[in-house]
């Protein structure tokens, strides 16, 4: 397989995410992962500029040995070396030659050797200072792709051949990378995961037209991997059986050592890895089904609603109700590409600061790749006033209320597990009340996964570029709805961005008077159930 179509698979895979997780800053966020393949544009850039240095260096070399060479050979053809040598310029110039040429114009800068001492500085600006991903990001970017088959149900076959889906990528996966998802999906301790990678990579290396020598040790160190997964899964057998295929025609291979070791050892006990309660229904929602459920009336119709505020009456909202009680409304339409392509404006000029580095040439500069994935907007920029006046008008809402927006790139962030947005307790000093209500605002559309899913309610919304989600997170009695949590599904192609509001109960008695008659008495029932 080409390079490139393994950057492409690559590409995909690395868009995957990290959860939650501190590490592996790079995949959390697909800007990061622009500027990654900056700095692979960099590496390919400073490479390419030494060797071809080093090529002009050595033609160099070898014009001046060339010339000395034929020195040499005229000398000789003329005359005997003693009867050259006895003329006083050709001595001189045989000994300036060997005292100042060859020490300066080959001696000294093969030694030295100025490229490679620049390439290497340059790599180590490079690795030091723009924290270049290490062994652990590998790590996380390969559990994010057992995750993502364990959430979007994704067969290892089916990935290795790019097919995410039913959408065919110009991306298989070769046998090597195959392997070496296995080998760390092993170290991770996801040993039945490892063992489908390997088998994959089994199949593509046997499968594969080269027959030598290599491939036969290539088969066996997948068989050697394959052997410990399986006794990691309790299967002693199994694991005794691959160890065989390697030791029967070659009884020294180090595969000995993995023998020794399971003779000393209880195999693993296979258990069934244990998913949390919410996670058959996150899942399910997350791939776009719907959970089997008691219909409940009439399905929910979408509306225009030109009423709400004198705002709306030219233009009615667009309003799709997909949950009533607790009510989760999407809002259609409510930002266009000009105004979302302003709060990027708004959002990068509040990110990150960029460093820069001198490398090779001395006046390159990178961009800092540790940046914040999450930027917060205040109200003062005109598109910003346009968001606090919709949220104003749709909600009905004091702004006073309301938290800066979060603006968020989940591209490669990935999988937000189930969470309320509401505090409860330990709310931060600054806070005026609980989160009352969260506006949602999509800035992109999704290529595929990414949706926003409520597991108790039975909902998913895949995300529209310009719509609104808005729910309330509070009861009129302003205790905590525990119905409301919610969850962002892994992104599996493209690039998630969205803008999120926070409302605070505080500044909203007049907006939504409370209610002492709670309505909450459904959903503390079910906290204690849950
Ligand atoms: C790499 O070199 C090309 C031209 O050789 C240049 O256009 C490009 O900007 C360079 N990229 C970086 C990241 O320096
Ligand atoms: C996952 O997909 C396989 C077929 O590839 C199917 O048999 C299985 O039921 C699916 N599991 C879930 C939980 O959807
Ligand atoms: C799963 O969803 C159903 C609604 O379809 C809900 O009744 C149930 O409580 C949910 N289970 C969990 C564990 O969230
Ligand atoms: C308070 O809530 C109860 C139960 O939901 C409802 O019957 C009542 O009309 C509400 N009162 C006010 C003032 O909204």
């Amino acid at each position: 397989m080409s390079h490139r179509s393994w950057c492409l698979v690559f590409g995909i895979i690395l868009q995957v995410f990290l959860s939650g997780a501190a590490k592996g800053e790079f995949y959390s966020s697909v800007d990061s992962m622009q500027d990654l393949a900056q700095v692979e544009q960099e590496l390919l850039n400073a490479t390419r500029s030494y060797l071809e240095t080093q090529q002009q260096q050595l033609d160099f070399y070898r014009r001046y040995v060339e010339q000395i060479k034929r020195e040499h050979e005229w000398a000789t053809a003329q005359l005997k070396l003693d009867e050259y040598l006895g003329h006083p310029l050709h001595a001189f110039r045989l000994i300036k030659r060997l005292v100042q040429d060859w020490d300066a114009i080959i001696f000294e800068p093969i030694l030295t050797n100025k490229p490679r001492e620049d390439f290497r500085q340059f790599i180590e600006i490079l690795t030091r200072d723009l924290g270049y991903p290490d062994q652990s990001e590998l790590q996380g970017v390969i559990k994010g792709l057992a995750r993502l088959q364990r959430v979007y149900n994704l067969t290892t076959t089916d990935l290795a051949d790019g097919i995410i889906n039913d959408l065919h990528y110009d991306s298989e996966l070769e046998w090597r990378e195959c392997y070496e998802i296995g080998v760390q999906l092993f170290d991770l301790g996801e040993y039945q995961r490892s063992l489908e990678w390997l088998q994959a990579a089994y199949e593509l290396l046997r499968n594969a037209i080269a027959e030598n020598n290599d491939k036969i040790q290539y088969l066996s160190d997948i068989r050697e991997y394959a052997a410990m997964a399986n006794f990691e899964l309790g299967n002693p057998k199994r694991a005794g059986r691959l160890l065989n295929q390697i030791l029967d025609p070659e009884p020294t291979h180090s595969a000995q050592q993995t023998r020794k070791y399971f003779e000393n050892r209880e195999p693993g006990k296979n258990i069934a890895e244990k998913n949390p309660s919410w996670f058959a229904n996150y899942t399910r929602l997350c791939q776009g089904k719907r959970l089997p459920e008691e219909s409940s009336g009439s399905p929910l119709k979408c509306y225009l609603d030109g009423k709400r505020h004198a705002y709306f009456t030219l233009a009615p909202l667009q309003v799709e109700p997909v949950h009533l009680d607790p009510d989760i409304n999407v809002y259609h339409g409510m930002l266009n590409s000009k105004q979302i392509y302003s709060i990027f404006v708004e959002a990068d000029k509040e990110e990150m600061v960029r460093s820069a580095v001198s490398g090779e040439g001395g006046k390159r500069t990178v961009r800092d790749l540790r940046v914040s994935q999450q930027t917060w907007l205040n109200y003062e920029s005109p598109v910003m006033k346009s968001v606090s006046r919709i949220i104003q008008f749709v909600s009905g809402f004091d702004m006073a209320g309301a938290e800066y927006m979060q603006v968020a790139n989940y591209g490669v962030g990935g999988q937000y597990e189930p969470h309320p947005d509401y505090f409860e307790v330990n709310l931060p000093e600054n806070f005026k009340g609980d989160r009352i209500s969260t506006s949602m605002f999509y800035l992109s559309d999704v290529e595929e996964g990414g949706y926003t899913v409520f597991t108790n309610l039975n909902v998913f919304l895949p995300p529209v570029k310009g719509a609104m989600v808005m729910w309330h997170n509070l009861h009129r009695s302003l205790d905590v709805d525990v119905r409301t949590l919610h969850a962002g599904c892994p992104v599996i192609v493209g690039s998630k961005r969205i803008g999120n509001i926070w409302m605070h109960s505080g500044y909203q008695e007049f907006r939504r008077p409370c209610n002492l008659t709670s309505d909450s008495y459904k959903s503390l029932a079910y906290r204690d159930s849950v």
